[in-house]
């Protein structure tokens, strides 16, 4: 996918184009020599400056990732990961210099279209200056070789999160900005493109990524190595590679979707996990949304940290237990939130809030509290009560995943169904992920096809419901 800085480019340069036909006459027949300059250190998105870049679009990551993880207690809990990333790319602008992120890890060599280049490293930046410069539009690929060691990386709000480094391998799990602690990466989601992995591991280890095997694992001198696809594009974050003494489970869902899962052998019989039920939750979010959109599925339960799920794309992270609430909520997530995923982060509540009133619907589905009764729970939180005070399309860089993204984003999903109709908020759902499937979207890209597909206005409803501090008591 182009990311959206390349558009603002070719608009300026139509512009000038109109300026010298105004001022000059015909434009000349010789064009000016093209200008080569820096690729900008971040995309453009306000609530993390430094991630992505500007001037490149990543359309393919093969990463081949050697791994050791941390040794028996009291050693540290630190892992030795050496990767090799092909990174191909096409420039969105003449380029001088560019960067990739990576933070934590060393490059020790890099080349750009087989040359070798020079750079240099900052704490989030990989800062790259090809022998020579690379021309807007021209693919290129991208060979870096880098490697470190692995600890207990952290997101802005201190949680673990990237490559997390445990005993028996690692779990990685990488939103919103968390990619760069294990790949050299343009780390938006603005910039989707397909990945393959070739992950060597001790014998005895397991790595699962993201699509499906493309190939057999082999083992050469007590090291296993595992091939993985992943076809579909992809949001950087989504990526996984986690490694673990796991249990593999193969099979085909109702919906014809092949499934993956691997599942730590310490939480197979745990009783509540809700894993058999994926199979008819596909059927149930296809009803919903439309087919399910991508090669395979499957979920990774690991059981080395506390409280996470992840919806990493077509492969599903839980540490400890797979409860059938998140259960629902990561599969909901593929249609909304990977398949569709945020223009800027500050659009979360679009993935959070759906994959909260998937939850709702499903637990419906099930027999349980219905979606008005959800609603209505919801609703009974006193006016006064902190739950409201988030603005929720604008929650800052902080509050990305507090509670109110994800169930005053349900409720605003349920009350826009209520104001539309059932067959307007399908459509809606429906259209929302053929349209903007396989890119990104924003609020504003919402409201505006809910406004077409409703024929309704309903610029006050999402004033009061996403744009108000405040208990939403009348819209
Ligand atoms: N998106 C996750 C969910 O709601 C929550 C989450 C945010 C997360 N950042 C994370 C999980 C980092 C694991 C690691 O399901
Ligand atoms: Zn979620």
């Amino acid at each position: 996918m182009p990311a959206r800085r390349s558009v603002p480019s070719i608009l300026a340069i139509t512009a000038t184009g109109i300026a010298i036909v105004a001022l000059c006459g015909p434009a000349p027949a010789l064009a000016a020599p093209p200008q080569y300059g820096a690729g900008a250190d971040g995309i453009g998105d306000p609530y993390f400056p430094l991630a992505g870049n500007g001037g490149t679009d990543v359309v393919h990551y093969d990463l081949d990732l050697d791994y050791t993880p941390a040794a028996p207690a009291p050693a540290p809990l630190e892992g030795r990961l050496d990767g090799v990333a092909t990174i191909d790319l096409v420039p969105t602008q003449n380029l001088s210099r560019f960067n990739l992120d990576l933070r934590g890890l060393t490059a020790t060599e890099v080349t750009v279209a087989g040359k070798p280049a020079t750079f240099t490293q900052t704490e989030n930046e990989l800062v790259i200056t090809p022998t020579k410069k690379v021309k807007a539009g021209k693919s290129t690929q991208v060979v870096v070789t880098y490697g470190g060691t692995t600890t207990q990386p952290t997101d802005i709000e201190g949680a673990l999160y990237g490559w997390v480094t445990t005993r028996d391998g690692a779990m990685v799990v990488s939103e919103p900005d968390g990619s760069a602690t294990w790949f050299p990466v343009n780390d938006h989601p603005t910039d989707k493109a397909t990945y393959s992995f070739e992950i060597t591991v001790p014998d005895g280890l397991v790595a699962v990524a993201n699509g499906l095997p493309s190939g057999p694992a082999t083992t050469v001198d007590g090291k296993t190595t595992w091939y993985w696809d992943a076809p579909d594009a992809m949001a950087p974050y989504l990526a996984t590679a986690s490694v673990g003494d796991y249990v593999i489970d193969e099979y085909v869902a109702a919906n014809g979707t092949p499934i993956f899962d691997a599942v730590d052998p310490a939480r197979l019989g745990d009783p509540s996990a809700a894993l058999a039920l994926t199979s008819d939750m596909l059927v149930f979010f296809e009803g919903l949304y439309g087919p399910y959109p991508f090669n395979s599925y499957g979920a990774i339960v690991d059981d080395d940290s506390v409280g996470y799920a992840l919806e990493t794309q077509t492969r599903s992270f839980f540490s400890r237990t797979a409860r059938e609430g998140t259960v629902a909520h990561e599969l909901a997530h593929q249609w909304m939130g990977n398949q569709v995923s945020p223009a800027r982060w500050a659009d979360i509540w679009l993935n959070e809030g759906w994959a909260t009133y998937s939850q709702w619907m499903w637990t419906e589905h099930r027999g349980g509290d219905t979606a008005q009764a959800s609603f209505d729970a919801y609703l009974s939180i006193p006016a006064d009560d902190a739950e409201w005070e988030l603005v929720i399309a604008d929650p800052g860089p902080l509050g990305l995943f507090l509670n109110p993204v994800y169930d005053r984003g349900a409720a605003t999903l349920h009350a826009l169904r209520v104001e539309i109709g059932d067959d307007a908020f399908f459509d809606l759902a429906r259209t929302w992920v053929e349209r903007f499937g396989g890119r990104t979207a924003s609020t504003a890209d919402f409201i505006a096809l809910s406004e077409e597909v409703s024929g309704a206005h309903l610029e006050d409803f999402f004033q009061v419901w996403l744009y108000t501090s405040g208990k939403p008591t009348d819209w």
